[in-house]
């Protein structure tokens, strides 16, 4: 055999070739290194889909050109011979977009826009396949695209606009082509249907480019003609074969029998990257047309074994067609179960024989593989010979990790029989997050029945039960014989499984009572199932309504805005993100994407291993002897202060004696490239000494480990209010922590200058902070460092301080070796390093009147800190001061105890400790309610603040208009007509509930610490009439930039295309604020306002002289009069002045008030959810861009839903993190949001708000309502108890994941498999 050494492929229509590629190389590095920055790292693993780029083939057996989105992350370039490839930046530019690109960019489905250029490709490469693409398929696309900004909302109408769906339910009704002008782009735009949006509209009608087909990038030509040669590249480390035909890879295999065969790479490229594994023979087997053929034979499907898994859904489709309805029940199984495989982007890629090799536990594929006996074909060369064995799938696998698979064979053929008469199958997945993320435990359940329904034959294969898939033969042997249908066999066979199943409580993935309670939830939707398709037994109508899996419909969203200003030109109108455009056309520039310079080095972190420790040495002799390394920097290296937090001094750049979490950084390697440091960093070896370690919250209050302040707050007399009181309770409620998951991780470029001079790009919330803290850290002035921060790839908190990690090593590194070294972590070094919301511990009593008022509340609350200070104590204090929600309660008294504990340091995020003191008020209210009798809504309105009453920390409340937005919802939600179809449709399922829950939010803006409140602007006019403003405010998805650039237009009465903004630096504005507490837009939009009010009267007289002239020629008229065309702006918050010792004045300019209504369904033998509806109403005040307040709006909620339903932080008990990355942690997906969501802003919203343009800020208040999804998710679960007389106070701990939901129903089977701890045991995994 000989092999070529080129690697020919196109790259957006040019030919390109590569003589000896890296094996090692990543697509995505690949087109990265080339200047492609378009297409982005957001977790190296395939869980994020910010990677994503479009794969082009073409089949000449089938003359069919097929594309294929797939995550460029786990593609190997080697892989990509004879392909063609498209990256963002091949299907258009800012010049001339294309269509998806457009109508993202102008729907507003880009905030952060990190994310977008992924979207954008899964959607690019659908409309390839089919340009006509139902609803549906418009939304599942996206099931590998994260995006933490925009709630999605506006993505999926975006995509919804190339969606020609006859049965539209939302919307149109007609066939929907697209076309130029038709809208907004909406389906229920109201150009469309004719509303009269005479009062609230709908956003502005935009003119689409209309989609062309045959305007798309053709498939080259040449690539049609190419015929595949066998390759062969190596690095010093891999050497990598590509075979072009079966005898080919089986010679290869003789050949090299420990040899890797590489198909999807999607195991492979995990446990290279993860778990350090190599392979130092790789033989990619994605070109074999043998491995990809499949074939219909009579009594099955026989399937290449290196089909990828969207190749199979295709054939099964078909094969559904082909055979008899009775021989199907396999295949319909099998295609059901992989819809939920994966995402688009993995199931294009990775492969059957993939799946089996890599035999995971909770692989979707192997049960059903099992229990229909498929038989797998092994076939190797031997003496020259092809030879193949066939082994049945029941005898394939011989143990966790095991096959029978000789080195020397590969799998060739799988081939699954068709289903008898009278077998039924079914298959069955829970996983954490219903799409996108792989099972807790699934299942694939098959029986045989007589015509007597007996069964004759029983097979029943779970996933997630243990270390590999496996059998249960007690309950198949158990079932044999008997009678299906009859109830009394059903339970004694749940007994069978109970015991079958004996998991300990500290088994290895935990959850053990409620794995077992989904293999009782499975075999009991099965039991009803087929006793109901086999006609054993009509079904009641409340079990035949909840046996099958939640299905969610094509989800539909409304927005109704208010209207700007009368005689606002710009300010108040609902224009798009100012760099919507670049980011949906990759042009946008992160911190990574920055081009680098000559001689530029790159930056790895060394970080503890251990959660509490001292360090007794540190030795990188190892690693300095790496090629290519050119330095190690620790403590002793830090030439001025070791410490990286701008607001407490225990934080180290590198930790010098001791270190208290793992991932606190040590030290820093620095080499010339990532690869390379990366490998070097594992080389230093750090020696320890383990001392004892604090995790949880009940720990440090066991152990009296707080950090020394303990903020209070304290009104009336509390013990006189219970004296007072009819009813008094207690209780104890816990929320979690959630980890911010900003799609671009924190990155840094730090670059020396001449004479001490430093200069650092970082993705951060404040660009003072690195200046500050690099000038200390290096000991040099402030006045010698610019801090530059063009845009930041999301935020929510998460870098307000974190981002100081990476900065100040680097620029240790950077003032040792005088070159400019770069950082950009690794998703899971981000998640392990840089901390996460604060866990809560709620302690409450609360004192009530019999009529509800409520008269004294006593909470005392524990917040997980972590290792080191950071903002902990400060969010306890915001914490305290929204304790109160929005009741007003004449006695109370808050305190909160931040714990020092040894995980990450927590910090900011969105909401700030204000989301956790709603949820323990709101679960108060609930046991409250549920202990009284009376509605809980009934009690919150007893308890509304009402205009002019105080707030515990004295601020009156004026401008109060919280009352009539929780009435708005109250009404437009239907809240008490839907109360009651939720009551019906609960006593109609028994295992289906639904839940509702509506509650009212408030929210103070401006910093407690009144000496944040303040801003400064510079604007810059220029001779030809432009406009150059610069703020202290960073972008970071917010628009924030966006509503400069309108007030600055609106200040200067310029056309908004004349105004520009380039970055925030600290050598043009000075000593600025964080962009934090949704102050952003007050503080800078003031300062930029005052700025341009300076400019505006200097210019006034020419303005007046010349009427009729351009504003060009009025500037040029000032100039020369040497007018002054530079002004600074100035602002700080008015009437801010509370002193927290005596509890007096102001401390917040107002409130931000909203309400929202949020219905849910559960399964409750699974703990699976869906939300079916959300109506919320904020009152924005005049908004100044009503597209980015309703994109806060939809994007915080949808955070909130995150952090109260399936973001779950687990440690294992030695201190590591489980959930390091978006396998193990899920994110809202787009088909988590609400199917139905309605957006309201507050028409009457006042204009006498002292804010900029009476406008309020609107970034975090939408995540406190989050909170109403796990509300009605626990309403749906007292609907299910009290099913089975089950009347005490639910005890629901946030978030309220699948596993909680189950547990919390506490019904027979939950009694059932309760698996309780023993004496020493240790959880698997821990909830700090
Ligand atoms: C983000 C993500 C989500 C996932 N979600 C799911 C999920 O929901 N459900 C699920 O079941 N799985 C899931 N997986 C796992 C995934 O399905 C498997 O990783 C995949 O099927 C492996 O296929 P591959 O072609 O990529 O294999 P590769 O990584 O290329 O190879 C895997 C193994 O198979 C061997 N191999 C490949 N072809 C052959 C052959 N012909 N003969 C012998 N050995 C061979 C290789 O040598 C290697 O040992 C997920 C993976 C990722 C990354
Ligand atoms: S970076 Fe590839 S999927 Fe996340
Ligand atoms: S816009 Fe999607 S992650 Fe920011």
């Amino acid at each position: 055999m000989t092999f070529g050494n080129k690697l020919r492929f196109f790259l957006n229509g040019t030919s390109v070739e590569i003589d000896n590629p890296d094996p090692d190389t990543t697509l995505l590095n690949y087109v990265r290194s080339v200047g492609l920055t378009g297409t982005k790292l957001g977790c190296a693993e395939g869980g994020c889909g910010a990677c994503t780029i479009m794969i082009s083939s073409y089949d000449n057996t089938l003359d069919k050109i097929s594309h294929i989105s797939v995550n460029a992350c786990l593609t190997p370039l080697c892989s990509v011979d004879g392909k063609h490839i498209i990256t963002i930046e091949g299907i258009g530019n800012v010049k001339n977009p294309h269509p998806i690109q457009e109508r993202l960019a102008l729907l507003h489905g880009s905030q952060c826009g990190f994310c977008t250029p992924g979207f954008v490709m899964s959607l690019y490469s659908l409309i390839r396949n089919n340009p006509n693409p139902s609803e549906e398929e418009a939304e599942e696309c996206f099931d590998g695209n994260l995006c933490r900004c925009t709630g999605y909302r506006p993505i999926l109408d975006a995509a919804k606009t190339f969606a020609n769906n006859t049965n539209v339910t939302n919307g149109l009704s007609e066939n929907h082509e697209p076309q130029e002008n038709v809208g907004c782009g909406k389906t229920d735009c109201c150009k469309l249907n004719n509303i009269d949006t005479t009062f609230n509209h709908n956003f502005s009608q935009i003119n689409f480019k209309k989609y062309d087909a045959t305007q798309e990038l053709i498939f080259p030509p040449s690539l049609m003609k190419y015929t595949p040669e066998p390759l062969h590249f190596h690095s010093s480390k891999i050497k990598w074969f590509r075979p072009v035909n079966l005898d080919q890879l089986l010679s290869l295999k003789a050949e090299y029998p420990n040899a890797t065969l590489v198909s999807g790479n999607t195991r492979i490229g995990i446990v290279t990257k993860f778990e350090n594994i190599k392979h130092d023979v790789q033989i990619y087997v994605g070109d074999i047309p043998e491995l990809k053929s499949w074939e219909f034979k009579e009594d099955g499907l026989s399937l290449g074994a290196n089909m990828t898994i969207s190749q199979v859904q295709d054939v099964l489709k078909e094969a559904c067609n082909h055979y008899k309805p009775h021989q199907i029940q396999i295949f319909e199984a099998l295609s059901e179960i992989l819809k939920r495989f994966a995402s688009n982007q993995i199931r294009n890629t990775s492969t059957l024989a993939g799946n089996i090799i890599a035999n995971s536990s909770t692989s979707d594929l192997i049960p059903l593989l099992l229990s229909s006996k498929s038989i797998f074909s092994l076939t190797s060369l031997q003496s020259t010979l092809k030879k193949s064995r066939p082994i049945p799938s029941v005898s394939f696998w011989t143990g966790f990790n095991q096959d029978c698979l000789e080195s020397s064979e590969i799998l060739e053929t799988i081939f699954i029989p068709c289903s008898n008469h009278d077998q039924y199958v079914r298959a069955y997945k829970q996983s954490k997050r219903h799409y996108g993320a792989r099972a807790i435990v699934n299942a694939a359940l098959s029986v045989s029945l007589d015509h007597n329904s007996h069964v004759q034959e029983a097979f029943f294969a779970f996933g997630g039960m243990s270390g590999a898939v496996i059998r249960a033969p007690n309950a198949e042997n158990f079932i044999a014989g008997k009678k299906w249908g009859d109830e009394n066999v059903l339970k004694q066979l749940i007994q069978v499984l109970c015991e079958e199943f004996q998991l300990s409580f500290s088994v290895t993935g935990g959850m053990a009572t409620y794995r077992k309670t989904l293999v009782v939830g499975f075999i009991t939707k099965f039991w009803y199932d087929v006793t109901k398709s086999a006609n054993i037994a009509e079904l009641s109508p409340d079990i035949e309504n909840s046996i099958g899996e939640i299905k969610r419909g094509v989800s539909k969203g409304s927005q109704t805005i208010g209207r700007p200003e009368k005689g606002n030109k710009i300010v108040g109108k609902p224009i798009s993100h100012a760099s919507a455009m670049k980011q949906a056309t990759g042009e946008a520039i992160y911190v990574d994407d920055i081009p680098r310079t000559e001689g530029e080095l790159y930056g790895a972190l060394v970080t503890s291993q251990k959660a509490h420790a001292k360090i007794l040495n540190i030795d990188p002799s190892q690693a300095l002897k790496v090629p290519g390394v050119k330095g190690f920097f620790s403590a002793k290296d830090v030439p001025g202060h070791n410490c990286c937090s701008h607001m407490t001094h225990d934080q180290e750049v590198f930790a010098s004696k001791e270190v208290f979490h793992v991932g606190q950084v040590i030290g820093l390697i620095v080499a010339e490239t990532k690869k390379i440091a990366q490998e070097a960093r594992d080389l230093v070896k750090i020696e320890y000494e383990e001392l004892p370690h604090i995790l949880t919250i009940d720990e440090a209050i066991e152990q009296n480990s707080y950090f020394p302040m303990t903020p209070q707050l304290a009104r009336g007399d509390v013990e006189k209010g219970f004296e007072e009181a009819d009813y008094i309770f207690e209780g104890e409620v816990r929320s979690g922590a959630q980890e911010h998951f900003y799609m671009e991780t924190n990155a840094s470029l730090v670059i020396p200058k001449e004479d001490d001079e430093f200069e650092v790009h970082s993705g951060c919330q404040n660009p003072a902070a690195p200046q500050e803290r690099i000038a200390d850290v290096l000991g040099i002035s402030a006045n010698k460092v610019i801090s530059r921060v063009k845009r930041v790839g999301g935020s929510f908190g998460g870098k307000e301080s974190k981002s100081l990690y990476v900065s100040t090593a680097l620029a240790v590194g950077a003032w040792h070796l005088r070159k400019p070294i770069r950082c950009m972590l690794d998703r899971d070094e981000d998640i392990i390093m840089t901390g996460q919301r604060h866990p809560f511990l709620g302690r409450w009593k609360v004192g009530l009147t019999k009529d509800g008022k409520i008269l004294a509340y006593d909470l005392k609350f524990y917040l997980n800190g972590g290792g080191t200070t950071d903002v902990t104590v400060v969010v306890a204090q915001i914490g305290l001061l929204a304790a109160d929600g929005c009741y007003y309660i004449p006695n109370v008294r808050f305190i909160g105890y931040p714990c020092k504990t040894n995980i990450f340091s927590n910090t900011g995020f969105r909401g700030f400790g204000q989301p956790q003191a709603v949820f323990i008020l709101e679960s108060m209210l609930y046991e409250v309610a549920e202990r009284t009798g009376i509605d809980v809504n009934e009690l919150r309105e007893k308890n509304l603040y009402i205009e002019g009453q105080k707030t515990p920390y004295n601020q009156t409340l004026d401008n109060w208009l919280l009352p009539s937005v929780y009435q708005q919802v109250k009404e437009i939600s239907e809240f008490e007509k839907r109360k009651k179809e939720v009551e019906e449709f609960n006593s109609n399922n028994k295992w289906r509930k639904r839940g509702l829950s509506l509650l009212p939010i408030k929210f103070g803006v401006s910093f407690p610490a009144a000496f944040m409140n303040q801003a400064g602007a510079l604007v810059h006019i220029y001779l030809d009439g432009s406009v150059l403003i610069s703020h202290g405010g960073v972008e970071m998805g917010q628009g924030l930039h966006t509503k400069m650039l309108q007030i600055a237009s609106e200040a200067l009465d310029v056309p908004i295309n004349t105004v520009h903004l380039m970055e925030s630096a600290t050598n043009i504005v000075i000593n600025s604020s964080v962009t934090a507490g949704s102050t952003g837009s007050d503080l800078n939009g003031y300062a930029v306002h005052n700025a341009c009010k300076i400019l505006t009267e200097r210019l006034k007289p020419y303005r007046e002289k010349m009427p009729d002239k351009s504003f060009e020629e009025i500037v040029k008229a000032a100039y020369h009069d040497r007018v002054n065309l530079s002004a600074n702006g100035f602002y700080k918050t008015p009437d801010i002045c509370h002193n927290f010792e005596k509890n007096e004045g102001k401390m917040y300019l107002y409130y931000t008030t909203g309400a929202a209504c949020s219905e849910v369904e559960i399964d409750t033998l699974t703990g699976d959810h869906t939300i079916l509806r959300t109506d919320m109403c904020m009152d924005l005040g005049r908004s100044l861009n009503y597209a980015l307040d309703v994109g806060q709006i939809e994007g915080g909620f949808i955070q909130g839903v995150g952090w109260c339903t399936n973001e779950q932080t687990l440690h294992f008990p030695n201190g590591n993190l489980l959930t390091t990355g978006p396998d193990q942690y899920k994110i809202p997906g787009a088909r988590d949001i609400p199917q139905d969501f309605r957006i309201y802003t507050y028409e009457g919203a006042k204009t006498n708000i002292k804010s900029i343009h009476s406008s309020k800020g609107i970034g975090e208040p939408p995540l406190l309502l989050g909170n109403t999804v796990f509300f009605a998710i626990r309403d749906a679960i007292t609907a299910a108890r009290k099913c089975n007389n089950n009347n005490t106070p639910v005890v629901l701990r946030l978030p309220a994941t699948p596993e909680r939901i189950r547990i919390a129903c506490d019904d027979e089977i939950v009694k059932k498999c309760k698996v309780e701890k023993k004496d020493g045991e240790v959880p698997w995994v821990i909830e700090p």
